[in-house]
């Protein structure tokens, strides 16, 4: 995508905090991009940035074979803010000396600014940080000024303001250092100069015009899930190409109550007839009978389902592109090394090669899961949709542990609509990052009026977290859970027993499977 806005690129050396920075950049309204470390000095060239950044990373720049970026990236005269390992580099490349220092310093470190220079202008005096670092710039390269120090460490941020290189020790984009949002500040507008321009508006237009270039007067197929993702590229694309986008909704019947409706109700004013639901229920849940593996069950749903796809794409006849809700975390994270498999997220693997897309249109690949947000409120799709939680493609075949039945879906999407019904009631909606119920494999005795009983155990499960990849759990107030647990018990047939899962992650996962 082309555009004069200012551009800061990322080279990525495998933090673990690359995203975040590159959200931090972004935060300031500044496009940031994130390019592998190795990315040749010409082609950053070519995209015109106003300032680089290098990454921090797990290597040690004194280990021969460590990532090294392209020399002539000093030469380019374009900023550069190296943080952590990126300053370490900095340093190493530049024949200062980096060291292991005697102490290694980690967590919460107090940094003492001696010198503001233009890195950490107004910053004068103790400043709280965040360090993760096992090396450290003992003697800078020639021409550069030691900013800042530590109890263990005479050289935390450094900056040569002649060739506008800066380095820091510590990372400026974590919470844990509070005023790391200063310091980008200091960096973007004061020494690259950037204007701050850059908006959801601007990157709708963009998007929508680009879509348009890509497209030109071809056909699209869009599989759309009611999730945000494909929502906001279904609505971008419809800006975009109006009926040139065909959406296939594809209801496994595994899907929360009211779910395809709320979807359609959405999507047919604009599409109309370029909507297409398909009810597959029946043949999923043919397909799911008997099986109780978590691990069985996503991959009968992943495959049976780009079946239903690639079967109704077949029956539309002419196709040239095919629309995904890829976004910024699946690029990144698919391009750098990943660690071990837990529970396969990923639904939709590869179509059956015969169905003949001549490309891919991806309009949400530069964008984080709040951008996309953003775009969805700015082009004007409803509250609920653009924040909805998310859902798992597998949807409520994970939420009942053994088989699934036509029965126990009912219990758990009954008893899921009024756990989302209270949640939202008692406004902690926007608190809670996923709240769902779970149809425990559990039966236990009960009384019902005079009556023994026999039933089913349902849990309740709300976590709050920032990534999902650690979760805490919800601290619901009793009455509320009292007045869920009530409803439950006397509102779905047999369920007997209500549970809270009061787990973090880790240990427990978010899903009970
Ligand atoms: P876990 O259970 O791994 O969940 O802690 C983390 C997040 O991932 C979602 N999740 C899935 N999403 N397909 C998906 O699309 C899956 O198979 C799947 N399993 C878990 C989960 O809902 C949570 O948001």
């Amino acid at each position: 995508m082309k555009s004069k806005r200012d551009l800061i690129v990322l080279l990525d050396f495998g933090a673990q905090y690359s995203q975040l920075i590159a959200r931090r950049v972004r935060a300031e309204q500044v496009y940031c991009e994130i390019v592998p470390y190795n990315t040749p000095a010409a082609k950053i060239a070519a995209m015109s940035p106003k300032g680089i950044i290098f990454s921090g990373g797990p290597a040690s720049v004194l280990d021969v074979g460590s990532p090294r970026c392209d020399e002539a990236i000093f030469d380019l005269g374009v900023p550069i803010l190296g943080i952590c390992y990126g300053m370490q580099l900095m340093a190493h490349m530049l024949h200062g000396k980096v060291e292991i220092p005697d102490e290694r310093e980690y967590g919460q470190v107090e940094v003492e600014v001696k010198d503001e220079g233009q890195l950490l202008q107004g910053l004068k005096g103790r400043i709280k940080t965040w360090m993760s670092h096992t090396l450290q710039v003992s003697v800078p390269p020639q021409g550069f000024n030691i900013l800042a120090t530590t109890a263990h460490c005479d050289c935390a941020a450094f900056e040569n303001r002649e060739r506008r290189f800066y380095g820091l020790q510590f990372h400026p984009e974590v919470t844990h250092t509070p005023r790391g949002k200063e310091i980008f500040k200091n960096f973007l507008f004061n020494i690259c100069g950037c204007s701050g321009d850059w908006q959801m508006k601007s990157y709708a237009d963009e998007a929508i015009a680009a879509i348009r270039q890509q497209v030109g007067d071809k056909q699209v197929l869009l599989g759309l899930s009611g999730g945000v993702d494909s929502s906001v590229v279904a609505t971008l694309l419809h800006k975009a190409v109006g009926d040139q986008l065909t959406a296939v909704f594809v209801n496994h019947g595994l899907m929360r109550k009211n779910e395809p409706e709320e979807i359609e109700a959405v999507f047919r004013p604009l599409l109309g007839e370029k909507l297409i639901m398909v009810d597959a229920s029946e043949r999923f849940l043919a397909k799911l009978a008997g099986v109780t593996d978590p691990e069985t069950k996503r991959k009968i749903i992943g495959s049976e389902f780009i079946e239903v796809f690639a079967e109704t794409a077949r029956s539309l006849g002419r196709l040239d592109f095919l629309a995904q809700g890829t976004i910024y975390p699946d690029v990144v994270e698919s391009s750098s090394a990943t660690g071990t498999v837990i529970k396969s997220h990923h639904n939709v693997g590869g179509l059956p090669k015969d169905l003949p897309f001549c490309g891919i249109v991806e309009p949400l690949r530069l964008l984080f899961k709040d951008e996309v947000r953003e775009l969805g409120t700015e082009l004007g799709l409803p509250e609920h949709m653009v924040w909805r939680p998310p859902f798992p493609g597998p949807g409520l075949a994970i939420r009942i542990i053994g088989d699934i039945t036509a029965d126990k879906l009912l219990i758990v999407r009954e008893s899921d609509a009024i756990l989302r019904e209270e949640i939202v009631a008692s406004g902690l909606g926007r608190e809670a990052s996923q709240y769902f119920t779970v149809l425990t494999g559990l039966r236990s005795v009960g009384v019902m009026g005079d009556e023994r009983s026999y039933d089913y155990t349902i849990a309740i499960r709300a976590v709050n977290t920032d990534d999902f990849m650690t979760a805490d759990w919800l601290k619901i107030p009793y009455d509320i859970l009292d007045k869920i647990s009530r409803r439950i018990v006397n509102e779905v047939r047999h369920v007997n027993r209500v549970v809270y899962d009061i787990t973090s992650k880790p240990p427990a996962s978010i899903e009970w499977e």
